[in-house]
């Protein structure tokens, strides 16, 4: 691994994946695309933006002349993507921009990987690649569906999305995997489960949650607030990517999760807990269409092939977390005075 393209590294969990990178280091650049839509945030990379091994490109994956060009300049052998439309609740109001993004936009950042990665590219029949080449997918559990009471995803579960998010995310990793099967394009997807931690936008439950138990406004649950999540830290989960990337073996899917499970409304209780706040905050509103009712990792096989364990325990992590956004408030203040205040209205508005 000598040179890194990160995209979508302004977000939550890629600009917990750049600074955890440049905390291991191990390479000589990494080169953070991101297109800086209402998600991304240059904000969450102050500290390391002066840092030599770091640039900073503003531009789409979609946009192939520019992947080209970084592939060439950068000499890239290694790329993690990141960029996506990640929000299920915008993804039932804008289905179209989660098929162009996730499921165009990987395609075109693979077609840049095999045609600068594969020996002889106009040689269709040979699937030999310059050593050391990888392409890694992050994608999510949500591809598998939704689980009854019982149960666990495994990486053999059948996928089965059902949200145009999910949907998308489900249609990206089958064009990586045609990739790694028609061209033998070195790569690997990880599937996580929801995480949580520093620098996550506040559509998100959890700082959607604590913004509003600070500010005593209602706390928005859908339904009856008894769907199940598996929680991760965000740092365990790029320590988990990270994990893979050094020793992933090609063309392998690896689900990241940290045996967490919890209701939401166990969460947005704690939370009320936490900063001392009423119950009578919580505000059952109408159900996400679609919902998945539960999700579920195994995790067996990173933790026992790749050696990969969670670090942190749901208690404290999610401590840390509440704490960090209450440290943070100048951070989340400028999120909060932008154009999320539209989003919040119009979406909350008939529930
Ligand atoms: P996020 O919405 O916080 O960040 C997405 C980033 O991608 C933003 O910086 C945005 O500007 C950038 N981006 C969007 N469209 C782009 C484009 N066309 N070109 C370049 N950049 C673009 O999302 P996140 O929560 O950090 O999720 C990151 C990835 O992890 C996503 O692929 C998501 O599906 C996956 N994932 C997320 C979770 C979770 O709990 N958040 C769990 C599992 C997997
Ligand atoms: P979210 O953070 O949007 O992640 P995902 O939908 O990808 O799992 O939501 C986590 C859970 O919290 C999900 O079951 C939906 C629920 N939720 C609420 O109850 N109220 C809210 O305002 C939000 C944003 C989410």
């Amino acid at each position: 691994m000598k040179n890194i393209l990160v995209t979508g590294g302004a977000g939550f969990i890629g600009s917990n994946f750049v600074h955890l990178m440049l905390e291991r280091g191990g390479f000589e650049t990494l080169i953070n695309l991101d297109a800086l839509t209402y998600a991304g945030n240059l904000d969450n990379l102050a500290d390391i933006e002066n840092d030599p091994r770091y640039i900073f490109v503003k531009g789409d994956i979609r946009d192939a002349g520019l992947i080209g060009s970084l592939f060439d300049k950068y000499d890239i052998d290694t790329v993690v993507n990141f960029a996506a439309e990640s929000h299920v609740d915008r993804s039932i109001t804008d289905p179209l921009s989660f098929v162009s993004t996730n499921v165009v936009g990987t395609q075109t950042l693979l077609d840049a990987a095999k045609n600068h990665w594969k020996v002889d590219p106009k040689d269709k029949y040979s699937n030999e690649y310059k050593p050391g080449v990888k392409y890694l997918q992050v994608s999510t559990d949500e591809v598998y569906g939704a689980l009854g009471k019982e149960g666990m995803f495994r990486e053999t579960t059948p996928l089965s999305p059902n949200s145009p998010y999910s949907a998308s995310k489900a249609s990206a990793d089958l064009m990586v995997r045609a990739y790694h099967n028609t061209f033998g394009l070195p790569c690997n997807i990880t599937r996580c489960s929801n995480n949580y931690g520093p620098y996550q936008f506040p559509e998100k439950l959890i700082p959607l949650m604590i913004n509003n138990a600070k500010a005593d406004k209602p706390l928005p649950v859908y339904g009856d607030g008894m769907q199940i999540r598996d929680w991760l830290h965000v740092k365990d989960h790029c320590a988990a990517i990270a994990t893979v990337l050094e020793k992933g073996v090609d063309g392998e899917v690896y689900n990241i999760g940290g045996n967490n499970e919890k209701a939401n409304i166990y969460i947005v209780g704690l939370i009320l807990q936490t900063l001392g706040k009423g119950e009578d905050l919580i505000t059952h509103v109408k159900d996400r269409p679609g919902h998945d009712r539960r999700y579920a990792i195994d995790n067996t096989k990173i933790t026992t092939q790749l050696g990969w364990a969670p670090a942190y325990t749901f208690e404290e992590g999610i401590a840390e977390t509440i704490q960090w956004y209450l440290d943070h408030q100048t951070w989340m203040e400028k999120i909060l005075s932008g154009d999320y205040q539209n989003y919040y209205e119009r979406m909350y508005q008939n529930a």
